[in-house]
C-alpha cells in the first residue's frame, strides 16, 4: 500500500514508517520540524541522540535497501502543496500524527496555547479538505487521544468512541441512539482533540471519507525491532517536563538517580501502550480500511491501565530510587478510575506488550546508556494549569512556574 506518514519524524511517527516499510509497503513522510525546534525552544532535546531525518533516511536505506520518501511541509499552512503531494502519491492511506502533541506545553503561555488550536485544528482540517478537494478515496488513520473522554467516569468501562443513550421522545417514547462519548477535555492540547472528532464525523458523513480514530493511551518505551537496527534509526526519548510522558519519566529518573516525581497523591489512572504496540495498531488499522460510507471507526488504542503512584512504586522497588510528591500542576481529580474497552484492535490480531515484560530492559537499554545526556533543570514539570490564588503560600523555589518565557512565541509558530 501507498501510505503518506504525517508527522513521520516524531516519536510515534519515525517507528511507525519504519514498520510499514520493513513490511513493503511504499511511505512518504511528511514533516515541519516543529518537534525539533521545540527541543531548541525549551533547551531540552531527546534524550537519545537522534540523528537528522536525511541521515535517519539514508540509514534506512543502507539497512534495509528500502527507500522512504520525505516531503518537508506545514501542514496546517501549506495547504496547496499538501494537495499536491495527495493528487501525486494518491496513498491508499494517510497516518496523521503531525499535531503538537504536549498537554503541558499546550498550557505554557497565550502563545503556546493558540499555537496548539492553530496549528492541530487546521493541520486536521487541511487534511480532510485537501483529500476531498484532491478526490482520491484515501483511508485516514488519525492519532487521537484517550484522554478525549476525560477522567471522571468512574464505575462506566469507557466504550470506543460511542455511547448508547436513551432520550425521552416528545411523544412520550423512549429514543435510543448512539452518540459520540461526552468529550471532556482537560487540557488545551485534548480539547484540539475532541474537536478533531467533530471534523472526522462532519467529513465523514458529509463527504464520505473513510477515517480510523485511534484514541491512544500513554505511549511508553524508545525502541522497535526498526529502529534498534543501526544507532542512526534510534528513536526519540522525551524527558522533560513538557514532552516526557510519564512513564519514560520515572524510567530516566530511575536510570539517574533522581528521585521519582509524583504529582499530587498519584492516585490519577491513565492507559498505556508500549511504542511497540502502537506502530503494530496502525499497521492493523492501514490494513484493514472501513469501507465508503461506514462511519468513522474510533479505535481504543490502549493496552493496560495503572495508577501513576502504582507505577512509581514499581519502578522504585526494581531500582531502588525514591517517590518524590510534588505539587500537581493540572487542574484535574486528585484520584480517578478508568476502564476502557480495547476489543477492535485485540480482535484484529494485536497481542499486547505488558508492563512487565519490557520494563527492566528499557531501564538499562536505553535510559542507563543515555543518562549522560540527561539535564536534571528540565525534569520538572513547570507550565502550571491556572496560576495559584494570590493569597496562596508561594511554593517552594524548585517548584515555582518558569514564567520568564511565558509570553514567549513557540518556536514552531515562527516557523
Ligand atoms: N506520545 C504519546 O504518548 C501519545 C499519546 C496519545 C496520542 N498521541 C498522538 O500521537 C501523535 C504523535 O505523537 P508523538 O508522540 O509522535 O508526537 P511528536 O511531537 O513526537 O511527533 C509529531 C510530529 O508531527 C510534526 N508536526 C507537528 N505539526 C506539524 C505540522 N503542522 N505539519 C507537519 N508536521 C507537523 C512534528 O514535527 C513531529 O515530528 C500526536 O497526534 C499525539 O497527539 C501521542
Amino acid at each position: 500500500m501507498k501510505v503518506l506518514v504525517l508527522g513521520g519524524d516524531g516519536f510515534c511517527g519515525w517507528p511507525t514508517s519504519l514498520h510499514l516499510s520493513a513490511r513493503g509497503h511504499e511511505v512518504v513522510i511528511v514533516d515541519n520540524f516543529a518537534r525539533r525546534d521545540a527541543d531548541v525552544e525549551l533547551g531540552a532535546p531527546s534524550l537519545t541522540p537522534i540523528a537528522p531525518l536525511e541521515t535517519r533516511l539514508a540509514a534506512w536505506h543502507e539497512v534495509c535497501d528500502r527507500d522512504i520518501g520525505f516531503r518537508r511541509l506545514n501542514i496546517a499552512e501549506d495547504y496547496e502543496e499538501l494537495v499536491e503531494l495527495l493528487d501525486t502519491v494518491r496513498p491508499d492511506a494517510v497516518v496523521h500524527f503531525a499535531e503538537q502533541r504536549a498537554a503541558p506545553y499546550s498550557m505554557r503561555s497565550s502563545a503556546h496555547k493558540r499555537y496548539t488550536v492553530n496549528n492541530n485544528l487546521n493541520a486536521t482540517n487541511n487534511l480532510l479538505v485537501g483529500i476531498v478537494e484532491s478526490g482520491i478515496d484515501t483511508h485516514v488513520v488519525h492519532l487521537g487521544t484517550m484522554g478525549v473522554y476525560g477522567y471522571g467516569a468512574a464505575g462506566v468501562t469507557v466504550p470506543e468512541g460511542y455511547l448508547r443513550v436513551r432520550m425521552d421522545g416528545d411523544d412520550g417514547s423512549e429514543v435510543e441512539q448512539e452518540i459520540l462519548y461526552p468529550p471532556s477535555p482537560g487540557s488545551v492540547y485534548h480539547m484540539t482533540k475532541t474537536q478533531d472528532q467533530l471534523m472526522f464525523a462532519f467529513y465523514n458523513r458529509n463527504d464520505e471519507i473513510r477515517i480510523t480514530d485511534l484514541h491512544q493511551g500513554i505511549v511508553w518505551g524508545t525502541q522497535t525491532p526498526e529502529t534498534v537496527r543501526d544507532e542512526r534509526l534510534i528513536n526519540r526519548f522525551d524527558y522533560d517536563g513538557d514532552y516526557g510522558t510519564v512513564l519514560n519519566r520515572f524510567l530516566m529518573q530511575a536510570a539517574i538517580g533522581f528521585p521519582l516525581t509524583v504529582h499530587g497523591t498519584g492516585g490519577q489512572t491513565r492507559a498505556f501502550i508500549h511504542i511497540r504496540d502502537t506502530v503494530r495498531c496502525v499497521e492493523l488499522a492501514v490494513t484493514h480500511p472501513p469501507v465508503r460510507g461506514e462511519r468513522v471507526r474510533i479505535f481504543n488504542q490502549m493496552t493496560e491501565t495503572h495508577r501513576l503512584i502504582e507505577l512509581a512504586r514499581l519502578v522504585s522497588h526494581l531500582t531502588g530510587t525514591p517517590i518524590h510528591h510534588v505539587e500537581n500542576p493540572r487542574k484535574e481529580a486528585v484520584e480517578n478510575e478508568l476502564r476502557a474497552a480495547n476489543r477492535h484492535l485485540l480482535d484484529l490480531g494485536l497481542q499486547p506488550i505488558t508492563l512487565e515484560d519490557g520494563l527492566l530492559r528499557e531501564v538499562t537499554e536505553v535510559a542507563r546508556r543515555y543518562a549522560h545526556r540527561c539535564d536534571r533543570d528540565k525534569i520538572p514539570s513547570r507550565p502550571r494549569w491556572t496560576e495559584p490564588p494570590a493569597t496562596a503560600p508561594a511554593p517552594p523555589a524548585d517548584e515555582r512556574p518558569d514564567r520568564g518565557d511565558a509570553d514567549a512565541v513557540p518556536a514552531a509558530a515562527k516557523s
